[in-house]
């Protein structure tokens, strides 16, 4: 197929781009660099360096059968004191790129969501159908775009599925997590095995939880690309899909600490801080939903095999 990745320079749509490319897929990557890197586009992918929301219409009007849609901004803290730029970066240039995939008749597309348009869950793991109560405005700019796709799925026709990523984590070869600014959990924590940093600070540890610290889901970010390449083929005309993915399984914050500390062989002191704001207790994903309508399953669900992918793309970066 030839496909439209937007936000392909950046960490996960760098890993999908490649899977696309080494599938077999005629990509082209669309980035406007603000958080992506020109050398995280993979060999063989075309790569326009542009604003999505201007370039989407001239682009898609060559002919595309698909758009895979990664571009965002992502940070939970930034999307609370600086709403403007999720309202706007988020849900105005996906608004853009739907009305370009309209006018085009661009028939694929699947997209990006998160877990954070659930909020703090009722029930753990979480199903598709809980509630959508998202608790920062980076959760609800996810929401906001899922709820446009819904409608132009249903009055154009849109073949659509949206991934609701739980914590994506480790790193496909040369392709990885390398955020200007840091705030995600285990490349914080590798951070501080390369000596980089002090110490981590782990936010809170009165939780209602087994250890007293924050349990979250992890999923490798190639198993991610995997449901990404199923997506497109049973993307159906005129239905938007939504599954959720991760593991079905936590790991408190204390958990991923001593795993780092085991694959790396580094000390990792490590201290407590206060909460953070916006941080539910638990977010575990039921993928039930993925694994039977996609015929997902994630194949690296170890916590060391996640993190030993990630610290292998961290020692080759230092
Ligand atoms: N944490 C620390 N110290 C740090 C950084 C993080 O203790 O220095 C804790 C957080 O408080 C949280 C856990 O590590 O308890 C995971 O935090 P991350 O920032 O790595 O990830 P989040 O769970 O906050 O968010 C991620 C994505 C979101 C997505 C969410 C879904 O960034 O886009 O997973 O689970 F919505």
């Amino acid at each position: 197929m030839k496909l439209l990745v937007t936000g392909g320079a950046g960490y996960v749509g760098s890993v999908c781009a490649a899977r696309l490319v080494e599938t077999g897929h005629d990509v082209v990557v669309v980035d406007d660099l603000t958080t992506g890197h020109a050398d995280a586009v993979p060999e063989g992918a075309r790569f326009v360096e542009a604003d999505i929301a201007e370039a989407a219409a001239p682009l898609l009007a060559e002919g595309f059968d698909g758009v895979l849609h990664f571009a965002a901004k992502s940070l939970v803290g930034e999307s609370m004191v600086d709403p403007s730029k999720y309202w706007s970066g988020n849900v105005l240039t996906s608004l853009r790129l739907l009305d370009a995939m309209r006018d085009t008749g661009t028939p694929r597309l699947v997209f990006s969501s998160t877990a954070a348009t659930y909020g703090e869950p009722e029930v753990v793991p979480i199903v598709e159908t809980a509630p959508t109560r998202p608790t920062n405005t980076y959760g609800a700019s996810k929401l906001a775009i899922d709820h446009a796709i819904t409608s132009y799925a249903k009055a154009h026709g849109l073949a659509a599925v949206s991934l609701r990523y739980f914590n994506v984590a480790g790193a496909y070869g040369r392709f990885g997590e390398r955020h200007t600014t840091e705030t995600h959990l285990i490349p914080i924590v590798l951070q501080v095995a390369l000596g980089t940093r002090d110490k981590i600070s782990i936010y809170g540890e009165d939780y209602p939880t087994a250890d007293g610290t924050c349990v979250r889901d992890y999923i490798h970010v190639a198993d991610l690309a995997e449901a990404h390449l199923l997506a497109l083929e049973h993307a159906a005309k005129g239905e938007h899909q939504i599954y959720n993915l991760g593991t079905g399984t936590g790991f408190s914050n204390r958990e991923v600490v001593q795993a780092c500390r085991e694959v790396t062989g580094h000390e990792i002191p490590a201290d407590f801080a206060p909460r953070r704001a916006g941080d539910p207790a638990v977010l575990v994903a039921s993928a039930e939903a993925a694994t039977e309508h996609l015929g997902w399953t994630p194949e690296r669900t170890d916590l060391r095999t996640i993190v030993a992918d990630a610290w292998e793309f961290t020692r080759s970066r230092a």
